[in-house]
C-alpha cells in the first residue's frame, strides 16, 4: 500500500472517530433535553452528569497521552512506529481531550455560578488545580507537535514522571468537590 492511501485512509478513520465522539455527545444532550422537559427541576443534576462525563474523557486522555509519550521516546524519528505514535498522540489530543476539555470548563463554570459557589474556599482551591491541571493539559500539546516534528528531547523517564502529574492533581480535585474542606 502507497504512502498516501495509508494516509488517506487513516484520516478517514480519524473522521469517522470524531463524528462517533459528536453523535454520543448529541444523544447524550439530546436525552437530557428530554428529561428536562418531563422533569424541569433537575437541570442542575444532568448538568453535573454532564461535567463528569466531560471529566471522564478528559482524564482518560491525561492519563493515556503521557504513557503514549513514554514508548514514542523509546523508539527512532521517522521509524514507522514512530509515525503511528504521532497519529495515535494527534487524534487523541483533537478528538477526545480538547472537546471534553471544553465541555467541562463551560458545564463547570455553569454550575459554580448556578450553585453559587464563586466565593467557597474548597471552589478555589478546585480551581487552582484545574488551572494547573489545564496548564498540565497545554503542555502535553505542545509535546504532540514537537514528537510531530521529531524534535522531543525529553526521556522516557521524564514522560514516566509527568504521568504522575495528572493522577495527583484528579486526587486534589476529587476530595475537594468531593469533602469541601474549606467550605
Ligand atoms: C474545568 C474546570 C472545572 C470547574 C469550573 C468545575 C466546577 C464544578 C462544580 C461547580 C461542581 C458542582 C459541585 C457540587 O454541586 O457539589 C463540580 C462537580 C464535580 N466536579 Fe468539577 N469542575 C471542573 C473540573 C473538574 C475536574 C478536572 C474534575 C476531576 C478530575 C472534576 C470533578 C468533579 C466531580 C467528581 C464533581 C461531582 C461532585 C459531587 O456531585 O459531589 N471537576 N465541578
Amino acid at each position: 500500500m502507497t504512502e498516501a492511501r495509508e494516509r488517506e485512509i487513516s484520516a478517514q478513520s480519524g473522521r469517522k472517530a470524531a463524528k462517533r465522539a459528536a453523535i454520543a455527545l448529541a444523544i447524550f444532550v439530546a436525552l437530557a433535553a428530554l428529561i428536562f422537559w418531563l422533569d424541569p427541576g433537575g437541570l442542575f443534576l444532568w448538568v453535573k452528569a454532564l461535567h463528569v462525563v466531560a471529566i471522564i474523557a478528559w482524564m482518560a486522555g491525561m492519563l493515556y497521552l503521557p504513557r503514549l509519550f513514554v514508548y514514542h521516546a523509546d523508539v527512532a524519528p521517522g521509524s514507522e512506529q514512530s509515525e503511528t505514535f504521532k497519529v495515535m498522540e494527534r487524534r487523541l489530543l483533537r478528538v477526545i481531550m480538547n472537546p471534553a476539555m471544553t465541555i467541562a470548563w463551560a458545564v463547570g463554570l455553569w454550575l459554580a455560578w448556578s450553585g453559587g459557589y464563586f466565593m467557597d474556599g474548597w471552589f478555589h482551591a478546585k480551581l487552582a488545580c484545574v488551572l494547573a491541571l489545564s496548564a498540565v493539559h497545554g503542555m502535553f500539546a505542545k509535546a504532540v507537535r514537537l514528537f510531530a516534528e521529531d524534535r522531543n528531547e525529553k526521556s522516557p523517564r521524564y514522560w514516566r514522571m509527568m504521568n504522575e502529574a495528572p493522577t495527583l492533581l484528579m486526587i486534589a480535585i476529587v476530595v475537594l468537590v468531593i469533602v469541601k474542606p474549606f467550605a
